[in-house]
Protein backbone atom coordinates (compact mmCIF):
# COMPACT_ATOMS: atom_id res chain seq x y z
CA UNK A 1 0.00 0.00 0.00
CA UNK A 2 1.62 3.15 -1.20
CA UNK A 3 0.36 5.53 1.86
CA UNK A 4 2.05 2.67 4.24
CA UNK A 5 5.18 3.05 2.82
CA UNK A 6 5.05 6.68 2.61
CA UNK A 7 4.83 6.68 6.11
CA UNK A 8 7.29 4.65 6.75
CA UNK A 9 9.96 5.65 4.64
CA UNK A 10 9.69 9.42 5.59
CA UNK A 11 9.21 8.68 9.20
CA UNK A 12 12.52 6.05 8.79
CA UNK A 13 14.30 9.30 7.11
CA UNK A 14 13.16 11.85 9.65
CA UNK A 15 14.02 9.87 12.49
CA UNK A 16 18.04 9.85 10.79
CA UNK A 17 17.89 12.88 9.56
CA UNK A 18 15.70 15.69 11.68
CA UNK A 19 17.54 18.57 12.29
CA UNK A 20 18.78 19.12 16.23
CA UNK A 21 16.41 22.11 17.01
CA UNK A 22 16.00 23.49 20.42
CA UNK A 23 12.09 23.27 20.47
CA UNK A 24 12.36 19.45 19.79
CA UNK A 25 14.33 18.85 22.78
CA UNK A 26 11.76 19.74 26.02
CA UNK A 27 10.04 17.25 26.53
CA UNK A 28 6.64 16.79 27.73
CA UNK A 29 5.63 17.85 31.49
CA UNK A 30 3.36 15.87 33.19
CA UNK A 31 3.03 18.06 36.07
CA UNK A 32 -0.63 19.53 36.81
CA UNK A 33 -0.15 22.64 37.40
CA UNK A 34 -0.16 23.86 33.86
CA UNK A 35 3.50 24.18 32.84
CA UNK A 36 2.78 22.05 29.95
CA UNK A 37 6.48 22.77 28.62
CA UNK A 38 6.51 21.10 25.47
CA UNK A 39 3.17 22.31 23.99
CA UNK A 40 4.44 26.00 25.38
CA UNK A 41 7.68 25.28 23.33
CA UNK A 42 6.21 23.91 20.46
CA UNK A 43 3.79 26.91 20.76
CA UNK A 44 6.02 29.86 20.71
CA UNK A 45 8.49 28.05 17.96
CA UNK A 46 5.68 27.68 15.91
CA UNK A 47 4.76 31.10 16.48
CA UNK A 48 7.92 31.99 15.23
CA UNK A 49 8.23 29.79 12.42
CA UNK A 50 5.54 31.36 10.94
CA UNK A 51 7.82 34.44 8.80
CA UNK A 52 10.49 33.67 9.61
CA UNK A 53 13.36 31.50 8.73
CA UNK A 54 14.46 28.31 11.26
CA UNK A 55 18.19 29.74 11.69
CA UNK A 56 17.04 33.23 12.97
CA UNK A 57 14.18 31.77 14.88
CA UNK A 58 16.44 29.68 17.31
CA UNK A 59 18.08 32.29 18.62
CA UNK A 60 15.05 34.28 19.73
CA UNK A 61 13.32 31.07 20.55
CA UNK A 62 16.36 30.29 23.10
CA UNK A 63 15.87 33.74 24.95
CA UNK A 64 12.17 33.61 24.56
CA UNK A 65 12.73 29.96 26.83
CA UNK A 66 14.86 31.72 29.30
CA UNK A 67 12.91 34.65 30.36
CA UNK A 68 9.59 32.46 30.10
CA UNK A 69 10.78 29.24 30.68
CA UNK A 70 6.88 28.41 31.03
CA UNK A 71 3.58 29.79 30.00
CA UNK A 72 2.50 31.25 33.61
CA UNK A 73 5.65 33.14 33.55
CA UNK A 74 4.43 34.59 30.07
CA UNK A 75 0.68 35.14 31.22
CA UNK A 76 2.49 37.94 33.51
CA UNK A 77 4.59 39.86 31.18
CA UNK A 78 4.14 43.05 29.63
CA UNK A 79 3.70 43.54 26.23
CA UNK A 80 6.11 45.84 26.16
CA UNK A 81 8.68 43.47 27.02
CA UNK A 82 7.35 40.65 24.62
CA UNK A 83 7.26 43.37 21.88
CA UNK A 84 11.15 44.18 23.17
CA UNK A 85 11.62 40.14 22.63
CA UNK A 86 10.03 40.07 19.89
CA UNK A 87 12.33 43.11 17.98
CA UNK A 88 13.87 42.18 14.54
CA UNK A 89 11.32 39.13 13.87
CA UNK A 90 8.41 41.43 12.14
CA UNK A 91 4.55 40.69 12.57
CA UNK A 92 4.40 42.32 16.22
CA UNK A 93 0.73 40.86 16.49
CA UNK A 94 2.01 37.36 16.42
CA UNK A 95 3.92 38.29 20.34
CA UNK A 96 0.92 40.12 21.08
CA UNK A 97 -1.28 37.01 20.67
CA UNK A 98 1.12 35.06 22.23
CA UNK A 99 0.88 37.32 24.90
CA UNK A 100 -3.01 37.22 24.97
CA UNK A 101 -3.38 33.60 24.26
CA UNK A 102 -0.87 32.70 27.52
CA UNK A 103 -3.07 35.21 29.65
CA UNK A 104 -6.49 33.29 28.34
CA UNK A 105 -4.81 30.12 29.44
CA UNK A 106 -3.70 30.66 32.65
CA UNK A 107 -6.73 32.75 33.27
CA UNK A 108 -8.68 29.00 32.61
CA UNK A 109 -6.71 27.50 35.08
CA UNK A 110 -3.53 27.21 33.54
CA UNK A 111 -4.33 23.32 31.31
CA UNK A 112 -2.68 23.42 28.15
CA UNK A 113 -5.73 23.08 25.52
CA UNK A 114 -4.72 19.70 24.08
CA UNK A 115 -7.26 19.24 21.10
CA UNK A 116 -7.42 21.35 17.66
CA UNK A 117 -11.13 21.98 18.51
CA UNK A 118 -10.30 23.58 22.18
CA UNK A 119 -6.71 25.20 20.82
CA UNK A 120 -8.61 27.20 18.28
CA UNK A 121 -10.35 28.44 20.79
CA UNK A 122 -7.05 30.89 21.92
CA UNK A 123 -7.21 34.14 20.77
CA UNK A 124 -4.51 34.18 18.13
CA UNK A 125 -4.67 30.11 17.83
CA UNK A 126 -5.48 29.16 13.95
CA UNK A 127 -5.46 26.16 11.79
CA UNK A 128 -1.96 25.92 11.74
CA UNK A 129 -0.49 26.29 15.43
CA UNK A 130 -3.33 24.53 16.03
CA UNK A 131 -2.56 21.69 14.53
CA UNK A 132 0.80 21.93 14.85
CA UNK A 133 0.37 21.70 18.91
CA UNK A 134 -2.06 19.10 18.75
CA UNK A 135 0.18 16.67 16.69
CA UNK A 136 3.48 17.54 17.72
CA UNK A 137 3.27 17.81 21.40
CA UNK A 138 0.04 16.00 21.57
CA UNK A 139 -0.16 13.48 18.79
CA UNK A 140 -4.03 14.06 18.55
CA UNK A 141 -5.59 10.73 16.89
CA UNK A 142 -9.40 11.27 15.61
CA UNK A 143 -11.80 8.83 14.82
CA UNK A 144 -14.11 9.06 12.36
CA UNK A 145 -16.69 6.95 10.83
CA UNK A 146 -16.96 6.30 7.25
CA UNK A 147 -19.60 4.44 5.52
CA UNK A 148 -20.39 2.23 2.58
CA UNK A 149 -22.37 0.03 0.85
CA UNK A 150 -21.11 -3.55 0.34
CA UNK A 151 -21.11 -4.69 -3.20
CA UNK A 152 -23.32 -8.24 -1.66
CA UNK A 153 -26.55 -7.80 -1.03
CA UNK A 154 -29.35 -9.60 -0.07
CA UNK A 155 -32.79 -9.64 -2.06
CA UNK A 156 -33.51 -6.97 -0.02
CA UNK A 157 -31.12 -4.50 1.35
CA UNK A 158 -28.01 -3.45 0.33
CA UNK A 159 -25.46 -4.33 3.62
CA UNK A 160 -24.07 -0.47 5.33
CA UNK A 161 -20.50 -1.00 6.02
CA UNK A 162 -19.09 1.28 9.09
CA UNK A 163 -15.35 1.65 8.20
CA UNK A 164 -13.46 3.19 11.60
CA UNK A 165 -10.61 5.63 10.24
CA UNK A 166 -8.26 6.80 12.72
CA UNK A 167 -6.75 9.88 11.60
CA UNK A 168 -3.90 12.17 13.03
CA UNK A 169 -4.19 15.79 12.85
CA UNK A 170 -2.69 17.28 9.98
CA UNK A 171 -0.85 20.56 9.24
CA UNK A 172 -0.38 22.43 6.65
CA UNK A 173 1.96 24.81 5.58
CA UNK A 174 4.00 25.91 2.14
CA UNK A 175 6.12 23.36 2.25
CA UNK A 176 3.50 20.93 3.46
CA UNK A 177 1.70 21.75 0.00
CA UNK A 178 4.83 21.79 -2.29
CA UNK A 179 5.49 18.22 -0.89
CA UNK A 180 2.14 17.12 -1.18
CA UNK A 181 1.58 18.63 -4.49
CA UNK A 182 4.45 17.04 -5.68
CA UNK A 183 3.79 13.22 -4.43
CA UNK A 184 0.22 13.53 -6.09
CA UNK A 185 1.47 15.37 -9.07
CA UNK A 186 -0.92 17.98 -8.31
CA UNK A 187 -1.89 21.40 -10.40
CA UNK A 188 -4.31 23.67 -8.52
CA UNK A 189 -4.55 27.14 -7.96
CA UNK A 190 -2.79 28.04 -4.80
CA UNK A 191 -4.87 31.58 -4.45
CA UNK A 192 -8.47 29.31 -4.37
CA UNK A 193 -9.69 28.65 -1.01
CA UNK A 194 -10.83 24.85 -2.48
CA UNK A 195 -6.99 24.17 -2.97
CA UNK A 196 -5.96 24.89 0.51
CA UNK A 197 -8.81 22.98 1.88
CA UNK A 198 -7.90 19.98 0.06
CA UNK A 199 -4.33 19.98 0.71
CA UNK A 200 -5.79 19.73 4.60
CA UNK A 201 -7.83 16.67 3.25
CA UNK A 202 -4.76 15.26 1.39
CA UNK A 203 -2.64 15.30 4.46
CA UNK A 204 -4.49 14.52 6.74
CA UNK A 205 -5.11 11.35 4.72
CA UNK A 206 -1.51 11.00 4.99
CA UNK A 207 -0.34 11.62 8.32
CA UNK A 208 0.90 8.80 10.42
CA UNK A 209 -1.63 8.26 13.38
CA UNK A 210 1.01 6.22 15.28
CA UNK A 211 3.19 8.95 15.23
CA UNK A 212 1.21 12.38 13.94
CA UNK A 213 3.83 15.18 15.78
CA UNK A 214 6.88 13.38 14.32
CA UNK A 215 4.91 12.86 10.72
CA UNK A 216 4.00 16.58 10.35
CA UNK A 217 7.35 17.58 11.66
CA UNK A 218 8.93 14.48 8.95
CA UNK A 219 6.60 16.42 5.78
CA UNK A 220 7.90 20.14 6.66
CA UNK A 221 11.63 18.71 7.16
CA UNK A 222 11.71 17.13 3.48
CA UNK A 223 9.67 20.43 2.94
CA UNK A 224 12.89 22.71 3.81
CA UNK A 225 15.48 20.78 3.22
CA UNK A 226 15.03 18.43 0.26
CA UNK A 227 12.18 19.23 -1.29
CA UNK A 228 12.94 22.15 -2.13
CA UNK A 229 11.24 25.20 -4.29
CA UNK A 230 13.75 24.88 -7.24
CA UNK A 231 16.41 21.82 -7.48
CA UNK A 232 15.36 19.55 -5.16
CA UNK A 233 17.30 17.14 -4.40
CA UNK A 234 14.89 13.99 -5.27
CA UNK A 235 18.53 11.46 -5.26
CA UNK A 236 18.15 11.69 -1.33
CA UNK A 237 14.82 11.76 -0.96
CA UNK A 238 13.24 9.04 1.22
CA UNK A 239 9.75 8.73 -0.85
CA UNK A 240 10.87 9.55 -4.38
CA UNK A 241 10.15 6.14 -5.67
CA UNK A 242 6.29 7.15 -4.71
CA UNK A 243 6.57 10.53 -6.23
CA UNK A 244 3.56 11.34 -9.37
CA UNK A 245 5.83 14.97 -10.19
CA UNK A 246 9.46 12.85 -10.50
CA UNK A 247 7.82 10.17 -12.35
CA UNK A 248 6.43 12.62 -14.84
CA UNK A 249 9.72 14.50 -14.70
CA UNK A 250 8.18 17.52 -13.39
CA UNK A 251 9.88 17.92 -10.18
CA UNK A 252 11.92 21.12 -11.10
CA UNK A 253 9.72 23.44 -10.78
CA UNK A 254 8.78 27.03 -8.73
CA UNK A 255 7.56 27.16 -5.62
CA UNK A 256 3.93 27.58 -6.79
CA UNK A 257 1.41 25.46 -6.12
CA UNK A 258 0.25 25.14 -10.10
CA UNK A 259 3.66 24.26 -10.59
CA UNK A 260 4.15 23.13 -7.52
N1 LIG B 1 8.75 24.80 9.96
C1 LIG B 1 7.76 25.21 10.76
N2 LIG B 1 7.58 24.36 11.77
C2 LIG B 1 8.49 23.37 11.62
C3 LIG B 1 8.79 22.18 12.32
N3 LIG B 1 8.11 21.84 13.43
N4 LIG B 1 9.76 21.39 11.84
C4 LIG B 1 10.43 21.75 10.72
N5 LIG B 1 10.20 22.84 10.02
C5 LIG B 1 9.24 23.65 10.45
Amino acid sequence: NEILEIRAFLLEWYDRNQRDLPWRRICRGDDEDGSDRRAYAVWVSEVMLQQTRVQTVIDYFNRWMHKWPTICHLARASIEDVNEMWAGLGYYRRARYLLEGSKKIVEGGGVFPKTVAALRKVPGIGDYTAGAIASIAFNEVGACVNFHVSHTRSFFFHFIIPNFIFQGVPVVDGNVIRVVARLKAISANPKESVTIKNFWKLAGQLVDPSRPGDFNQALMELGATVCTPLNPNCSVCPVSNHCHALSLARQNKSAQVTDY
